[in-house]
């Protein structure tokens, strides 16, 4: 892919404003960067998208088919991000919800935002392990030898339709139970046994061998247990040698307090061990409606998550499971009270004390002897 112009002025912005080129005051000695950009390039005005980038770091957040004629949403995205995560419309409940019927206009839409955009995509997701989350008509199947074939069908199109503009897909969502450690019930687990999920990233591979292959968690970070089941497992898959190249964990805190920086930061270290890339994929942080300091709190929690992330040579991505306060998925879960406020833009698209934290770790870089 050509680097764009956008691109490369954001390095020199970059440079600038971590003062590698010190030229940036003295125009004979910095002669590609005018010093109409120059002036404006201190850490205080770095996007999201260029303090992620000093560290390496793609930053993230979600987009779905209607959220693109909202230009307040949009506008957001493009300054601020780097990389687009579909909320729903990659998923099979959007793709193939009836038999044969299959429904790329929303999937194709967002993809033709992110390629205009610049944006990358992270393809989420191809099995998601809930049936609460299952097509009816895949629940029904009860014969494992066209389970399987409908999954190799299933992934072979989507991943073959977007192959070459899609670079990473979750593979399988939520292996483990949403509130446990045990694998999750599903049509997959309970027809194929526990190869399954093996079995679905050899379908991957085969379907698009490009393509990074990852895992994604809910909760390992706050659930009893789960983390070292997701470990387990993981670990499991790696020994098998199955081609999987990261983990994600998704991060929703369902509060302002922790995660306990050091016991996160270790558990992302885990991964990477393991010769994998981690990343943050879903990042949000509740807060209590009654809480008079709860936008400072949240700030803290974020800042604890992007430096542990930054500690951790291998987190290479955060991305938040949304962008505005006011249609954050949270808000119509009926798990918390209302208003949420979960995320790093206030209803209006104003940065809250959240966006300056993470911003700011991000300014910071990643530690010297990251690892
Ligand atoms: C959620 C979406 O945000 C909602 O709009 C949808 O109704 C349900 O799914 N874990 C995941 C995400 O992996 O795909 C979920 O997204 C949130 C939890």
């Amino acid at each position: 892919m050509a680097l764009s112009l956008r691109r490369i002025i954001e390095g020199l912005l970059i440079l600038c404003a971590i003062g590698a080129i010190s030229a940036c005051s003295n125009s004979d000695s910095c002669p590609l960067i005018p010093d109409s950009l120059c002036g404006e390039s201190d850490a205080d005005n770095l996007t999201l998208r260029a303090a992620g980038a000093l560290s390496g770091m793609r930053m993230g957040a979600t987009l779905e088919p209607s959220e693109i004629a909202d230009e307040s949403y949009t506008g957001t995205l493009i300054k601020e991000f780097s990389a687009l995560t579909p909320e729903n419309a990659l998923k099979m409940y959007s793709i193939q919800n009836e038999r044969g019927i299959w429904t790329f206009v929303g999937a194709d839409a967002v993809m033709e935002f992110a390629d205009a955009n610049d944006l990358v995509v992270r393809g989420h997701t191809l099995v998601w392990s809930q049936d609460q989350f299952t097509p009816a008509w895949v629940k029904a199947i009860s014969d494992p030898a066209e389970l399987r074939q409908v999954t190799e069908e299933y992934i072979a199109t989507v991943m073959g339709r977007y192959a070459g503009r899609i670079p990473r897909w979750d593979v399988v969502n939520e292996p483990l139970t949403t509130l446990g450690a045990q694998p999750s019930g599903s049509v997959w687990h309970d027809l194929l046994g526990p190869d399954w999920i093996a079995d679905v990233f050899h379908l991957a591979h085969a379907a698009d061998p490009d393509a990074e292959l990852w895992i994604n968690e809910y909760g390992t970070d706050w659930v009893p247990g789960k983390h070292q089941a997701f470990l387990a497992l993981v670990a499991e898959l790696v020994e098998e040698g199955v081609p999987l190249h990261g983990v994600g964990l998704q991060t929703h805190r369902i509060s302002v307090a922790g995660p306990d920086r050091a016991v996160f930061e270790q558990q992302l270290r885990d991964f990477t061990n393991l010769g994998l890339e981690v990343a943050i994929t879903e990042l949000d942080v509740v807060t209590s409606p009654t809480d008079p300091t709860a936008l400072t709190s949240q700030a803290e929690a974020f800042r604890r998550i992007v430096d542990a992330c930054l500690a951790v040579a291998g987190c290479v991505e955060i991305t938040t499971w949304g962008i505005t306060d006011a249609t954050s998925w949270l808000n119509s879960l009926g798990t918390f009270p209302t208003p949420t406020r979960p995320l790093l833009f206030d209803d209006d698209f104003v940065p809250k004390p959240a966006y300056f934290a993470m911003r700011a770790a991000l300014a910071a870089g990643r530690p010297p002897f990251a690892n």
